[in-house]
Order: C-alpha cells, then structure tokens, then sequence
C-alpha cells in the first residue's frame, strides 16, 4: 500500500555532512522524494513539531537540539512507507540501533540520534504541517 512519510535529517548529521548519504538509502530502498527542503526550527515551529513529547523529562533538550542548527526534511512515498522507514532508521537511542539501520550505521546519540522519520500517519500529517505550511 503506498503511502507517505516524513523524515528530518537532524543537525548533527547536516554539521557531519551525512545529508547525501541518509537520502541515497531512501533512494536506493525503492521511495520517491516528493519534497526536500532545508531549514532551521524556530523555538516555537520546534515545540509544536514535537508537542506529543511535551510532558517528557527531555523535552527542553529535545527542543534545543532541533533548533540548534539547519536540517533537511524530506516527504518521501513508497509501500509502507511510515512502519518500513522506522526500519530504516532503527531504534531511537543510536548505540543501541541495529547495524544497517541509519542511526545503527552512524551515531550514537539520544538526542543527538542523526534522523527523525514520523511514527505514524497521523503524526505524518501534523509534522508535515509545521515544516512546510
Ligand atoms: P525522534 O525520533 O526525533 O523523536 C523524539 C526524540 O526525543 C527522539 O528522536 C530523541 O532524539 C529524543 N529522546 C528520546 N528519548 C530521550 C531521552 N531519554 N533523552 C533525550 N532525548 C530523548
């Protein structure tokens, strides 16, 4: 069933220059790029994108971290597009992600975790919301 998803493409991995490399496993896995934009959070753009997140202890850090440098977001579609690009990018905290998967292959941050992708259709369209309208 082909649908959309989003990801982002955080500030660590844009200041590491892994930008090219993280949208070629997209690519290569079979999803069409529907939208590429980059741009820094606002402090409030960043609140709202992550507003299921706002009764977290980490929730300060999450918000500094976004905001803290430019990002790359990117709607891509494909089959099962938002549960196989979970996939891709592996679990949420990097030195524990499985080898092959993005944050397995490149980081080992929490916050700093190198990729954002949404965890469900609906957050698909409320995150797409506050980056590109
Ligand atoms: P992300 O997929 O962007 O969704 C929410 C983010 O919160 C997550 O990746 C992490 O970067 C961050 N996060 C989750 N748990 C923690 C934690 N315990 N400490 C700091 N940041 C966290």
């Amino acid at each position: 069933m082909s649908e959309q998803t989003l990801f982002i493409v955080k500030p660590d991995a844009v200041a590491r220059k892994l930008v090219g490399q993280i949208i070629a496993r997209f690519e290569t896995k079979g999803f069409k790029i529907l939208k590429l934009k980059m741009f820094t959070f606002s402090k409030t753009q960043a609140q709202e994108f992550y507003a299921v997140h706002n009764t977290k202890p980490f929730f300060g850090e999450l918000v500094d971290f976004i905001t803290s440098g430019p990002v790359v977001v990117a709607v891509i579609e494909g089959n099962n597009a938002v549960a196989t690009t979970r996939i891709l990018v592996g679990a949420t905290k990097s030195y524990e992600a499985a080898p092959g998967s993005i944050r397995g292959d490149f980081g080992l941050g929490i916050s700093d975790n190198i990729i954002h992708a949404s965890d469900s259709k609906e957050n698909f369209e409320k995150e797409a919301k506050v980056v590109f309208e």
